[in-house]
This record gives C-alpha cells, sequence and structure tokens, in this order.
C-alpha cells in the first residue's frame, strides 16, 4: 500500500530530545523553544514568534488578541479546517463564510467586500496548499474598513506572496507543525504577530495569562496574573524535534518538491484539472492535488486508486453545511457557495511524503492516466 503520508524524522530528533533529558529542561520556553523562535523570528523580520502546541492554538491566540466579543462578525473561507472559524466562535463571534476562488480554493478576493458590516472585525485568509491569497488586494479592504487579517498559513511554511513569506502579511499568522506538514512535531504550531500592537499581550496569553516571559527576559523581578490566557507552549521535548526538522528544511523541502515535479510532469495530461499558482504565488509542494468532475467520479477515483493499493484523500467538507453551523446558524447552511463546494465534492489529495521514491510516484500517475484514459 502507497501510504497517503508518512511522518519524515531527520534522526536528530531524539538526540535532541536526549539533550533535554540531561540538562534536565522539560518544560517549555527552554533552549530548544528559543532556538526555534529565534529561526522565526529572522525570517519574519524580527517580529514577535511564539511557538504553540498546535497551528489550532495559534488561532485561539489571535481570537483573543483581536478581543473578539459576542456579536463580532469574522469573514472566514468555507472551505477550509474547523479551526480557522471555531477560534472565533470560541469568543462568541459570528463567523461570515467566504467562497472560494473558481481557480483554486484560496478566499475569493472580489468577494470580501460584500460581505463586510459594521460589525466585521477580522478577515481570515488560509493559503490553501501554501498557494498564497491575493493579499495585496485582501489587505488593501482590511485598511479601508480598520480591520485585522489573520493569515491561516498551516500549510504554508516556505511560500512567498511576491517575495513576501506568508504569514509576514497579515495582523498575525499561525502555522503548524502536525505530522501531515512539511515540517512537523507530531503537533506542534507558531504565532506571528506582524502587527506590533499586540506583541506583549501575545506574550502574557502565551504564559497562561502571566508576565512570565518578561520576568525570564529579567525585565521584572516577580510575575503574576496580568491578563486572560492558556497554556499555549509546547514543553522542550516538541521544540528540541521541531528543532531537528528546522535544521533539515532545505532538504526537506528539495525533496517534496521533487515529488511534486514529477506528478506535475506526469500528469500533464490531466493539466486542466490542476489548481492555479498565481504568478504572485509560490508553490511550497505542500500537497499535490487535482479535481475530479463530479463527487461521484471522485468516489470512483478514490476507490480505484484504493484498489490499487493506493491511499489518496479527499480534504475539507464546507464549514457552512457542517452540522454545528446547521444548528447555529439555518440561514448560513442554506449558503451556496458553488467554488467551496465543487473542491469539497471533487478534490483529490495525493500521497506526498518526503521518503516517498520515484518510481512510487511514477506507480501513481501512472494509474491516474490510466483512469482517465478508460
Ligand atoms: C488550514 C488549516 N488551519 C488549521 C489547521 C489546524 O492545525 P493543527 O492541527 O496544527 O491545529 C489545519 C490542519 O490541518 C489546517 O489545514
Amino acid at each position: 500500500m502507497i501510504s497517503f503520508n508518512k511522518p519524515y524524522f531527520t534522526g536528530m530528533e531524539l538526540y535532541y530530545m536526549q539533550q533535554c533529558i540531561e540538562n534536565k529542561q522539560a518544560s517549555g520556553n527552554g533552549y530548544f523553544t528559543k532556538k526555534c523562535s529565534s529561526f522565526f523570528t529572522e525570517i519574519y523580520n524580527n517580529k514577535r514568534c511564539l511557538l504553540t502546541t498546535s497551528c489550532t492554538d495559534s488561532l485561539e491566540m489571535t481570537g483573543l488578541l483581536a478581543n473578539i466579543h459576542p456579536g463580532d462578525e469574522v469573514i472566514v473561507p468555507s472551505y477550509t479546517f474547523v479551526t480557522s472559524a471555531l477560534a472565533f466562535v470560541r469568543e462568541g463571534a459570528t463567523i461570515v463564510f467566504a467562497d472560494s476562488r473558481a481557480d483554486n480554493p484560496c478566499i475569493d478576493e472580489t468577494k470580501i467586500e460584500e460581505l463586510i458590516t459594521v460589525r466585521t472585525k477580522a478577515i481570515v485568509v488560509v493559503h490553501y496548499a501554501g498557494i498564497a491569497c491575493d493579499m495585496d488586494n485582501i489587505m488593501a479592504i482590511a485598511t479601508k474598513y480598520n480591520l485585522l487579517v489573520i493569515e491561516d498559513a498551516a500549510q504554508a511554511i516556505d511560500s512567498y506572496y511576491k517575495g513576501r513569506l506568508l504569514g509576514s502579511i497579515g495582523d498575525m499568522a499561525a502555522l503548524s507543525f502536525h505530522e501531515t506538514k512539511n515540517i512537523q512535531c507530531g503537533e506542534g504550531g507558531l504565532l506571528v504577530v506582524n502587527n506590533d500592537r499586540f506583541s506583549k499581550r501575545a506574550d502574557i496569553i502565551w504564559e497562561k495569562g502571566t508576565n512570565r516571559s518578561e520576568f525570564f527576559r529579567g525585565e521584572v523581578n516577580k510575575y503574576g496574573w496580568k491578563d486572560t490566557g492558556s497554556s499555549f507552549l509546547p514543553c522542550e521535548f516538541v521544540a528540541a524535534c521541531l528543532w531537528a526538522q528546522l535544521e533539515a528544511l532545505e532538504t526537506i523541502q528539495k525533496r517534496r518538491k521533487q515529488i511534486w515535479d514529477l506528478y506535475h510532469e506526469g500528469l500533464q495530461s490531466i493539466k486542466d484539472r490542476f489548481l492555479s499558482i498565481p504568478n504572485y504565488a509560490t508553490n511550497n509542494a505542500h500537497l499535490f492535488c487535482f479535481l475530479c468532475d463530479s463527487l461521484e467520479e471522485r468516489n470512483r477515483m478514490l476507490k480505484y486508486l484504493r484498489d490499487n493499493k493506493i491511499m489518496a484523500s479527499f480534504h475539507y467538507l464546507c464549514l457552512h453545511k457542517s452540522e454545528f453551523v446547521k444548528k447555529q446558524s439555518f440561514a448560513s447552511f442554506e449558503l451556496s457557495l458553488p467554488h467551496a463546494e465543487r473542491y469539497a465534492d471533487c478534490l483529490v489529495r495525493l500521497p506526498l511524503y518526503y521518503e516517498m521514491e520515484d518510481k512510487e510516484v511514477e506507480y501513481v500517475v501512472n494509474k491516474i492516466v490510466r483512469f482517465y484514459k478508460q
């Protein structure tokens, strides 16, 4: 069976975790947390970068930092993971669901303005498959209406918009290091705070509502309860694992891109089914996918691949069609968001992981070509 995903370990993870044990440093914000944070601080223009236990936690931090209250509205694409919306629902927000673009699942920036009301507080954008949303247009809308922009960059490590690293453009950004991502530590995440007005509070929310970070930096001689917050920081073992991966970022990305290119070249006969990567965006080889013509064809495709020992997968279900939304807001459930619904029904993701062999990619390619020939 060709797996859909196999988390890759560089070989240094255990060695670094062992160092945590030898140095008797297990809780968070220690040596490896600082090494990972410095890595990100450097690539994110010296902005505050906080390691978290998941992208979901990072998104929850953005919900707290954005001061979302009941009655506020947050615009979120429907074609995304649950927690892109849940992080704001927890704070009482009403989610206003946006459609995707016709050529890729990123939010349709031309439809955002019509969703804005006096209650809108923030726009969440999701860089699907590491493909950048059209950030210049989105930031211009946000500036015009004085809204926050939160980048859900869960899949977007090492990807760019017009030369700018994804996660560096909105007011805040959240990345994921879940084992399905290019760089992984089992479960892990990052919060990037680009808008300096949130940095100090981010430290406090991260450290369980206390100013312990200031204390550790020697800026105060005792610390205490300052604000809301939670235990968002990972332990040192997680950070040690992540550090091993960050050291290998270039190598990992090089191989993933080779695999992605093999798919891209091998499947040229179905290139009309590919997502578009606009000129302003780069490809970080997070995933390789294509679109079937219908849900029925997608079901047949997934079964055919499984019968041929290939684990392929669909991706998100539309959030506006979820049971949760149906209970909360029937009007949202009834919405028609045709592009998002098409991606939910028709998208197929193919196996892609660092240790995948060329001959396995070729095997998958041949099976798909044969499916469409038949
Ligand atoms: C777009 C998006 N946002 C958020 C998440 C949540 O990430 P995590 O599992 O790190 O909480 C995911 C998970 O895959 C995702 O795809």
